[in-house]
This record gives structure tokens, sequence and C-alpha cells, in this order.
């Protein structure tokens, strides 16, 4: 079979599709080839001195790993001179990050998480990249890009992706017309197309939630676990398997190839019943590629695609996967209010 490169697909993608504009297609290679940078870097772990933590916190009162910052500047530097975007913003940055007036300016605003799952790092569990990418309104070309510019609801996302370092390292991607999934061939050094329109099985029962922070959820997300943990003899009739890695990347990963969804509630410790993910660089392009997978994105009653950003680092309960399970346990939530 003849193997379908990362450019070839893309090229095929902006003849073919018409949807994939040639600054879009120049972008998204340019983040998948940081993203490959990225790769061997961790692989390399403790030969290449890039394990354990930093002695400072980002801007989430996280203790920042060398591979948050590591990855963060290599995704800045590889993407700031391209001439394809406006501005960039990250979840290891405070303020977003404007391209510098040496370097030309494109129409494009890219957000992302360099490294997803950071505390998977030091123990060789799998984490990942997560991005979106925004078009900055057209009223700010020629002017500085300023934060209000990226607080766009996720549904005017124009691309989502992620890539995974794991046993393999893959790459995920949607322009909004379908799931593709990429394998690294770490030889040749180019992403392979593996895996065409991914949807999310829908015939298997298992759930991703952080079980340890049960007693501080509401009734209703108690409700909803514990109806899936009483098995056969319980309401739902069937037995449910759990698996949580710490690294949502991977859970959804493991969603969109057996099925099953992914809880992260709002909690009674946090104010303002926010959650702990975030939207503009999680739950955003997550939720757009497990919608263009058939599944459904929600914060627990309203959809994450619809959700009017206020902040860059905005955070959000997030319930997404399989459409037939997250409409399950959105009835719960809906049924307590
Ligand atoms: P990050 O490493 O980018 O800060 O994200 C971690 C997130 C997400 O990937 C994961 O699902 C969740 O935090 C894990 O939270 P717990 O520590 O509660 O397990
Ligand atoms: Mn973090
Ligand atoms: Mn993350
Ligand atoms: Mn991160």
């Amino acid at each position: 079979m003849q193997r379908v490169t990362l450019s070839r697909f893309l090229i095929e993608q902006q003849r073919e599709g018409g949807h994939l504009p040639p600054q879009l297609r120049l972008l998204i290679e340019v983040v998948a080839r940081a993203c490959k940078a990225i790769s061997y870097t961790i692989n390399k772990g403790e030969l290449g001195g890039v394990l354990g933590s930093l002695g400072q916190e980002n801007v989430q009162g996280e203790v920042q790993k060398k591979l948050d910052v590591i990855a963060n500047d290599l995704l800045l530097e590889a993407n700031e001179w391209g001439g394809n975007l406006a501005a960039l913003a990250s979840e290891e940055m405070e303020a977003i990050h404007p391209i510098p007036n040496r370097y030309p300016k494109g129409e494009y605003l890219l957000v992302y998480d360099p490294i997803d799952g950071s505390s998977n790092i030091d123990v060789n569990l799998s984490v990942g990249t997560i991005f979106s990418v925004l078009k900055a309104p057209e009223e700010a070309s020629g002017r500085e890009v300023t934060e209000a510019d990226f607080l766009q609801a996720g549904r005017h996302q124009v691309a989502a992706g992620y890539a995974i370092y794991g046993p393999q390292t893959t790459l995920v991607l949607t322009f909004g017309k379908g799931v593709f999934g990429f394998t690294l061939d770490r030889e040749v050094g180019s992403w392979v197309l593996t895996q065409s329109n991914i949807t999310i099985p829908a015939d298997y029962r298992e759930f991703a939630v952080n079980m340890s922070n049960h007693r501080h959820w509401a009734p209703e997300v108690q409700r909803y676990i514990q109806d899936c943990m009483a098995g056969k003899d319980g309401p739902r009739g069937e037995d449910f398997n759990m698996r949580w890695t710490g690294s949502m990347v991977a859970d959804i990963q493991r969603i969109l190839t057996r099925g099953g969804i992914f809880l992260y509630p709002w909690d009674a410790r946090e104010p303002g019943r926010a959650g702990k993910l975030r939207l503009m660089y999680e739950a955003n392009p997550l939720g757009m590629i497990i919608e263009q997978a058939g599944g459904a994105a929600t914060d627990g009653t309203v959809r994450i695609l619809d959700i009017e950003p206020v902040g860059l680092h905005q955070r959000v309960a997030v319930v997404m996967g399989c459409r037939e399970e997250v409409e399950k346990a959105t009835g719960y939530f809906r049924a307590a209010q």
C-alpha cells in the first residue's frame, strides 16, 4: 500500500476539499514539525537531562516541569518566523505572544498546551501536545493582536489537533471535515496517515474520571458514577470499566479508539463551579475532535464549543466522549437542575 505522508495528505486536502487554505496548511506542517522535535526530546529522557521540575510556577499555580518550558519554547520558536500567525498563546505563558515586528504576520492565532499530562513525564507514561487554531478577527489586521482577539467560542476553531508521545508517537488532526490520525515513522522522520475518518465506537462501557475527587463532586455526578459502578445489577444494567491516565490526550485517544466517556466535573473546592481543565487549549480543541468523530462535548449542560470565553486561561468542567454516553450523563445533571 502506498504511504500517505502528512505533507501529501495536507496538499491533497487543500486541492480537493477547498477547506484548507495554504497558510493554514503550512501552519499545521510547522506545528507537526515542532511536535516531532518534542517527541525526540522527550524520548531522550534522563539521557537528555530533560526530566524533573523547574523551581517556578506557571500562571495556573502549577510547578512547571522542565519539559513544559522546553516544549513551549520549541513550539514558539518553530512558529514565530513562519508568517502564518498573528499571535500565539499557551498554558505556560501568562500573556499572549504577538508575532514580533521583525517577522511577517499571518492571519491565524495558535493556542496550545505544550505538554498535557506533565505529571506523567517523570514516570514515563504518555504525554501529549494539544493545539487549537483560530482566525484573527479581520479588524485586527494592521494593529497589535490583543487577548480579546483570542476569546472566541470553540465553534470558530478552523483546526485542532494533538500529538501523543506514547508507545508510538501519533498525531490527530481535524479541520472540521473529519478526524485523521498519523503515526511518526522515526527512521524516515515523517508522519504517515494511519487512520482516516475516525469515529468513536458506541458499544464500549468505560468511564474516565479522577475517583479521588468523588467526595467533592455534585450529588448528580456522584449518582451517575455510582450507577456506572453498580454494573449489571444496577440501573444501567451493564458492567463498566474505568481508566484514568492523568493525561487528558491519552484518555481522549482511548475514547476515539474504543469508546467511553471522560469527565472532569467542577467540584466543591473550586470557586464559581469552574473545573480544572482549561477551555481554550484543552476542552475546545479536544471537544472539536470529539464532535468531529461523532461524539459530544459538554460542560455537563452546555456544549463546550458554544461557551464564550472570558479569559485565556479560563477553566471549565468537561464531560465528553461517546455521544450516547454523554447524553446519559447529562440526563443526570439536567434532572438535578
Ligand atoms: P497539564 O499537564 O497540561 O497541566 O494537564 C493535566 C490535566 C489533564 O491532562 C488531566 O486529565 C488532568 O489534568 C489530570 O488531573 P488529576 O491530577 O486530577 O488527575
Ligand atoms: Mn499544567
Ligand atoms: Mn493539559
Ligand atoms: Mn500542560
